[in-house]
């Protein structure tokens, strides 16, 4: 199992490019199944998550061609998919890939609102909470689904297609928002979706819908209002930049110290972080190619977040701000309000010498003023992420262990930051 090894210390100086975002990527790819025409997509990051979703998608009879490189392409430009569900050839997604990729679940919409059937695998557990599939089950339902569990797989039927409605979520929901959204671009008549996650992911994928022909206003609003057509057609969609690699990369230079370009980011789709940065004292600026991080001399300020759905502070950058945080002057406190369980990176950052203890749902993170090299190993991917930022900060060596992790959302994080000075090698086997 590949591993890495970082000796911390190091400022970093350079320019950073943010690939496209996986959490819009994924629910691009699978939209491409809303159509027996190609979806073209650009900008589509080169990660572990992409890759298995095209084997699952592959298992439905997708076609997919990732498109070479042309003369004069960016390093780092991601790649260009050609997605052709023209011949769906098998509606059951099975346990042994839906368990490996919790979104890919969401295959249950396309599938049901263009061949009025699906067989999909519940998802596994998840490191980060118990994370159920009930308000994705609901918002179907909602749409006039017949929906049974049989065997650890949801058999989700509609004979007669799918009927416009009107969703109210109890709690903000991306995956429900995303399942919603899919389905009811092919419903019968008109749907309103209440509640609904404003995530610019959401918006993302809605923009491409309406690119394919469907007829969706408010995306990115807590309303949006659906009106079904018939079919849809092909079309071509660029992924929108990472805000989580982004925001990731901008605690890195915060921990760190140094100067760094974040290439083609985009502000706006991450401003509560960027402010809590702001007001940890590091200097954001934002430019025609992005934004610029940097801090200078100046140490780190303490701060108290509370993660929340956007445009609040998101919880997939709560492990790196923590990590980051460990080396405050004085005390931070870091509450979670989205995962009940999102808190497995504690006691690997208190491998680095951090201070940091739990009470429900706050972590209180006491700034020490060095923190050491130590062999980690990390759950999920923002914790993975949080332990390679307190890395690049600690005296000594660092080995982080199970980096498939890493692989599953960070597009070649090790030579991103390599060439801004940091010292970082993958080691295989
Ligand atoms: C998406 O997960 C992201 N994944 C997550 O990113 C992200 O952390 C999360 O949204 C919140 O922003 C992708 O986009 C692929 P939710 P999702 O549905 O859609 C509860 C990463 O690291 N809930 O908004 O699964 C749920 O348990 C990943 O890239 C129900 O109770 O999140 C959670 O407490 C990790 N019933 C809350 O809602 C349901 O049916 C929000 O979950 C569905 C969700």
């Amino acid at each position: 199992m590949d591993r890495i090894r970082i000796i911390g210390g190091n400022k970093l100086h350079g320019t950073i490019p943010i690939s496209g975002a996986k959490n819009a990527a994924l629910p691009l790819m699978i939209a491409a199944l809303l159509t027996d025409e190609t979806l073209i997509l650009d900008n589509v990051p080169r990660l572990a998550d992409v890759a298995l979703l095209q084997r699952i998608l592959g298992n439905h009879g997708v076609d997919i061609m990732a498109a070479g490189k042309r003369p004069g392409d960016h390093e780092y430009q991601g790649q260009t998919l050609h997605i052709s569900a023209k011949n769906i050839i098998d509606t059951t997604a099975p346990y042994e890939l839906v368990s490996k990729m919790r979104a890919s679940f969401w295959v249950v919409a396309p599938l049901l609102a263009r061949m009025h059937e699906a067989k999909v695998s519940l998802p596994g557990g998840c490191a980060i909470g118990t994370r159920p599939v009930d308000l994705l089950i609901m918002a179907l339902e909602k749409l006039g689904a017949e929906i049974s569990i049989d065997g650890g797989y949801v058999i989700a039927k509609a004979p007669g297609g799918l009927k416009g409605a009107t969703i109210e979520f109890p709690k903000v929901t991306v995956s429900g928002t995303h399942v919603a959204l899919m389905a009811a671009t092919l419903a019968k008549g008109s749907t309103i979706i209440s509640n609904a996650a404003c995530e610019p992911e959401i918006a993302d994928v809605a923009g491409c819908l309406n690119k394919m022909g469907a007829k969706i206003t408010g995306a990115g609003t807590p309303r949006i209002l659906i009106e079904g057509v018939a079919k849809l057609h092909g079309a071509r969609h660029t992924v929108l930049p990472d805000r989580i690699e982004t925001g990731t990369y901008a605690m890195a230079v915060a921990m760190t110290g140094g100067e760094v370009q974040l290439s083609g980011a985009r502000p706006e789709l991450l401003q509560a972080a960027l402010d809590v940065l702001t007001e940890a004292g590091v200097s954001i600026t934002p430019n025609n190619d992005g934004i610029k991080v940097s801090r200078n001399g100046a140490g780190i300020s303490p701060v108290t977040v509370t993660t929340a759905p956007f445009p609040g502070f998101p919880t997939d950058l709560q492990a790196q701000l923590m990590a980051l945080m460990t080396r405050a002057k004085g005390a931070s406190h870091i509450t979670e309000t989205i995962f009940e369980n999102r808190f497995m990176h504690v006691q690997e950052l208190a491998r680095f010498g951090a201070k940091i203890s739990l009470d429900g749902e706050t972590a209180t993170i006491d700034g020490v003023s060095k923190l050491r090299g130590a062999p980690v190993m990390a759950t999920d991917l923002r914790a993975s992420v949080s332990l390679v930022i307190a890395a690049l900060a600690a005296d000594g060596e660092t080995m982080v262990n199970r980096i498939y992790h890493l692989d599953r959302g960070f597009e070649r994080l090790e030579e991103k930051l390599s060439a801004c000075g940091a010292t970082i090698e993958r080691i295989s086997g």
